[in-house]
């Protein structure tokens, strides 16, 4: 299983993310997005039926704000970068 996050630094709210995947994610009070899951920590593990959306909102952000690795990002977007 996977592990994804959002770099709300580069996040620039399009929006497109929670269409892809309504159940991972979610906007803040900026409209920037997180993941639902976890409060955007990047700690748990996404199920095997979302990840199919998982990859559709990373591939469809414009900005490659989302990230997914096979192990924990700790609240940091960045850490595998
Ligand atoms: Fe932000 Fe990318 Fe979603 S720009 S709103 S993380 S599709």
């Amino acid at each position: 299983s996977k592990f994804t996050i959002v770099d709300q630094e580069t996040c620039i709210a399009c929006g497109a993310c929670g269409l892809n995947a309504p159940n991972l994610f979610d906007y803040n009070d900026e409209a920037l997005a997180y993941v639902m899951w976890d409060n955007n920590q990047g700690t748990g593990r996404i199920p095997e039926h979302l990840q199919d959306d998982m990859m559709d909102a990373y591939e469809g952000c414009p900005t490659d704000s989302i990230k997914i690795a096979d192990s924990p990002f700790d609240g940091d977007p960045l850490k595998f970068e």
